[in-house]
């Protein structure tokens, strides 16, 4: 029995870290929600700030707001804090596991700048906790109480952090590691202080005080914080799917408009919960998707330099494939990091590398993600070469024929 221990763990809290992140940004998705819908009690109580009815899965529900606190503490108080925590435990676990074991492949780019995997780590971990002392720094100056300026100068450190790990780091390395900033602040404003403010509030009611409205204050302007940098980390996490964001010369910014546009999208919800519809900030939003789609197709595969069409013939393409990717993409690899060929594609003769022109011209030759870490050292004229030998129907033509062939089988 041969078990791949690292993959199935790979599976194991990669499939936790969605449930968990989904039960943690549904259950504050519907806070919100449920905040921005409160209207005036009919029947108010001492202490309650509003109520709402709402209908699902087959029931009634008829939820009341108190601002402070009830009169009379009930006895059982539900928390949620688990869903946030088990998020970040299993995000932290994954980034250790792929990006820090497995640092020479994923995060090293040795186009950029060749670090040891112990160098590489530190620069990483450091950025995750720079981000949160400059994130509860800004919270706690007085620059947190203007959530305009707050907001866009974070958007800018959050910028800059991009920017200086996509020339340090893989750009896919780049991509996670600034979604895990941006989720640590997350994570630890509901660890740091939206949990343990709450619990002082608790206890100070429980022993009969009055607590002090500056610890709810704090709460609320994190959670505020949380909800509009939900959008971006989602998409941070989703990433790498889409090679011509991530791939791209200008990533970072174009990440900084993804950002944007996410931001923009959740505050057309945000107020259309409290019954304002503002047509503009969804409008915004669609916009700037287009606009960042514009300048990544404008951008795309420029600055690869032109190779003498004599050069580019099939014999030559195929050798670089195999040169550059083979030691992967194959049914063996002959890599040490990997037992099967990643992504379930092997690029080991001519049929398959005709079969997969497409994403070769997406990995290889739009951008530079593949090969990975560049470890193998392609140059600028054999991508360039690759990219000839597709475009000029050698490769599409013989898909064809493979298609017809499949077929025939
Ligand atoms: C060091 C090992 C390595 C080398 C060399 C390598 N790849 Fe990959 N490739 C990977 C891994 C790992 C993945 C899966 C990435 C992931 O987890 O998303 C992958 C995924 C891919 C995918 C699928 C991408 C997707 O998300 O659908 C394509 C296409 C690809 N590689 C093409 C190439 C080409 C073309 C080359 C050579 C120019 C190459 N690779 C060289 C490791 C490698």
């Amino acid at each position: 029995m041969d078990i791949d221990v690292s993959a199935w763990l790979n599976l194991a809290l990669r499939w936790l870290h969605l449930i968990a992140g989904i039960s943690w940004i549904g259950a504050s998705f519907y806070f919100v929600w449920l905040d921005n819908h409160l209207r005036p009690a009919k029947q108010p109580k001492a202490g309650m700030g509003g109520e709402v009815w709402s209908v699902h899965g087959g029931g009634f529900y008829h939820k009341q707001k108190y601002l402070v606190a009830p009169e009379e503490m009930p006895e059982e108080l539900h928390w949620f804090k688990w869903e946030a925590y088990t998020t970040w435990l299993s995000g932290f676990a994954l980034l250790v596991l792929i990006y820090y074991v497995s640092a020479d492949v994923y995060l090293i780019d040795r186009g950029k700048v060749i670090l040891s995997q112990g160098q590489a780590i530190i620069f990483g971990l450091s950025m995750l906790i720079a981000g949160w002392l400059i994130y509860d720094g800004l919270c706690r100056s007085s620059i947190g109480q203007n959530v305009i300026l707050f907001g866009s100068i974070w958007f800018a450190v959050l910028t800059l952090a991009a920017y200086l790990m996509v020339q340090v780091f893989s750009d896919r390395g780049a991509f996670i590691h600034i979604g895990a900033v941006i989720g640590t602040v997350m994570v630890g404003n509901v660890f740091l202080v939206i949990i343990p403010n709450q619990r002082k509030v608790v206890d100070t009611l429980a022993a009969g005080g009055d607590p002090d409205p500056k610890l709810g204050q704090q709460a609320k302007q994190r959670s505020v914080h949380n909800n509009y940098m939900t959008l971006p980390v989602l998409f941070t996490m989703i990433s790498l799917h889409y090679p011509m964001i991530v791939g791209h010369p200008q990533n970072w910014l174009l990440l900084a408009g993804i950002s944007a546009v996410g931001v923009s999208i959740r505050h057309f919800f945000n107020l259309r919960h409290t019954g304002q519809i503002r047509y503009e900030y969804m409008a915004g939003g669609v916009a700037g998707f287009v606009a960042v789609m514009i300048y990544a197709a404008t951008f795309q595969s420029a600055g690869r330099p032109v190779v003498a069409e004599a050069d580019v013939t099939s014999a030559n393409a195929q050798s670089i494939v195999i040169r550059h990717c083979a030691n992967c993409h194959a049914s063996a690899p002959t890599h040490p990091d990997f037992d099967a060929p990643p992504g379930d594609i092997a690029l080991e003769d001519a049929a398959a590398i005709k079969q997969y022109a497409n994403q070769i011209f997406e990995q290889a030759v739009a951008t530079d993600l593949m090969p990975l870490g560049n470890e193998t050292g392609m140059t600028d004229e054999e991508r360039a070469l690759l990219g000839q030998w597709i475009k000029s129907g050698a490769a599409t033509q013989a898909s064809i024929s493979n298609r017809s062939g499949h077929a025939h089988e």
